[in-house]
């Protein structure tokens, strides 16, 4: 009795976890961005980066963080701070953490102005607007809704204060309940699509394009841009997951959780992509037509299969959620922080970084039909945002926290803390951890940069 009652404490503990940290990662990185990066760079080669980076990056730099959360048992910043000092190393290494707070916050504001596109999605599929819908009425559909600022405040609004609401730490119970439900429905509506997709006379085209590794296209830039979003879509490199993290149950395996995170995020973002790029080549649509390509796709999907509208709708509902429970740990680590240092409530501190957040996001709101003409480095401000946060910020987020926890922090504290089950598995991590994933990011940086400049 006594063996059985704890030991399900500990499973309740680790499936809050995991449906957290997958809550967090899957997102609308996995189902808008990874489709519209992989058609912007080639497909195949570029998704064979991705896969590549997930693997000697993302998967070891998880582990790092949330055992970093773990051992912390606070906010990213004082977990670091609190880790290092534990170590005997310099206090300074907080300011890791605090880096992440702002490179959350800066995401916050373009996150938020897609997921306000999706919620518009789900109204337009609730009214039947895309019943029998072709290419060309769903690409009119969408290039009004970003010329229309209007319209885009109103559903941005609603996605912001729903995500400041939980920030307040209202809905958070619902949200966990909710996230049981969700999720799984997410990934039967991603099976209904793919199976249109083999309907649709190009699954094998989409295919080819993701799995057929051509190498030609592939330059630097997308190298970075792939590696970039390794961290992206696994939540890394800004300590969402060392906030996560340090919930988790002392006993649980950090190694297997993570493992089991990252598979799944990638099957969603597979998923994703081939459907969605089956829809693009049956349609004689652009691969390479960038942010508005999801967009762009599904409508055409869902007006035209049997039971199309409900599915549809169901489907944007769940890519509406999963976006919330990325936006609501994008924002997390910064909440922390302010908490913390000016010790304000939840309440206020999700007042004030949701109405700083809703004004600088207009900004990358309003840089598809107002502001199209300002430019940072040759890039609407929409377009920087997501360009400097993914590629730049987070990957350096890593770089500092593989540095250390493979570098700094002592092997017995990471090795008690992953408690991986064969000796060589934590030898092989250490070594990525130290040389592998530093050294990855660090290439990737250069070799950009003397693309670019050299
Ligand atoms: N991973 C989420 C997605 O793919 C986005 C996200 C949530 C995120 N938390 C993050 C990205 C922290 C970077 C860092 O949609």
């Amino acid at each position: 009795m006594q063996t059985k009652k704890s030991m399900h404490g500990a499973w309740a503990n680790r499936w809050m976890f995991v449906l957290a940290a997958t809550g967090s990662a899957v997102g609308l990185g996995n189902i808008w961005k990874f489709p519209y990066i992989t058609g912007e760079n080639g497909g195949g080669a570029f998704v064979l980066v991705y896969l590549v980076c997930i693997l000697l990056v993302g998967l070891p730099i998880m582990m790092a963080e949330v055992l970093v959360g773990r051992r912390g048992r606070e906010s990213p910043m004082n977990s670091m701070r609190d880790v290092a000092l534990e170590t005997g190393s310099s206090s300074l290494w907080r300011f890791v953490g605090g880096m992440g707070a702002i490179t959350g916050f800066l995401i916050f504001c373009f996150y938020t102005v897609v997921a306000g596109w999706v919620l518009y999605y789900v109204a337009g599929m609730g009214l039947g607007q895309f019943e029998g819908i072709d290419r060309a009425g769903s690409e009119a559909i969408f290039t009004k809704l970003i010329s229309s600022p209007g319209t885009m405040i109103i559903w941005y609004t609603v996605f912001v204060v729903l995500t400041a609401m939980v920030t307040a730490g209202g809905v958070n119970k619902g949200l966990e309940r909710a996230s049981r439900i969700m999720m799984p429905l997410l990934f039967v509506l991603l099976v209904v699509l793919l199976g249109y997709a083999t309907t649709t006379g190009s699954f094998g085209e989409s295919w080819h394009f993701m799995f057929d590794f051509n190498f030609d296209k592939l330059t630097w830039g997308s190298v970075l841009v792939a590696m970039g979003h390794s961290f992206f879509t696994l939540s890394l490199g800004m300590g969402t997951m060392m906030a996560y993290g340090s919930y988790m149950g002392k006993k649980d395996s950090i190694g297997s959780t993570v493992l089991m995170i990252s598979v799944l995020d990638t099957l969603v973002a597979l998923m994703a992509g081939l459907a969605i790029f089956a829809v693009v080549f049956a349609n004689g649509m652009n691969a390479e037509s960038g942010p508005g390509l999801m967009l762009n796709a599904l409508p055409v999907a869902f007006g035209n299969m049997p039971g199309g509208q409900l599915f549809g709708f169901l489907f944007f509902v769940m890519v509406a959620f999963a976006a919330w429970t990325s936006a609501i740990s994008i924002l997390e680590p910064a909440a922390a922080w302010v908490v913390e240092t000016f010790g304000l409530s939840r309440k206020k501190t999700a007042l004030i970084l949701g109405i700083i957040g809703w004004v600088l996001g207009l900004g990358a709101l309003l840089s598809f039909s107002t502001l199209s003409e300002v430019k940072i480095i040759d890039m609407t401000i929409f377009d920087f945002l997501d360009f400097f946060t993914a590629n730049i910020l987070l990957p350096l987020g890593g770089l500092l926290t593989s540095i250390f926890v493979g570098w700094f922090v002592t092997p017995s504290i990471s090795r008690d803390e992953l408690a991986l089950p064969k000796a060589w598995l934590y030898v092989a991590w250490l070594f990525v951890i130290r040389v592998v994933s530093p050294l990855a990011v660090a290439t990737i940086f250069v070799a950009q940069l003397v693309e670019k400049f050299g």
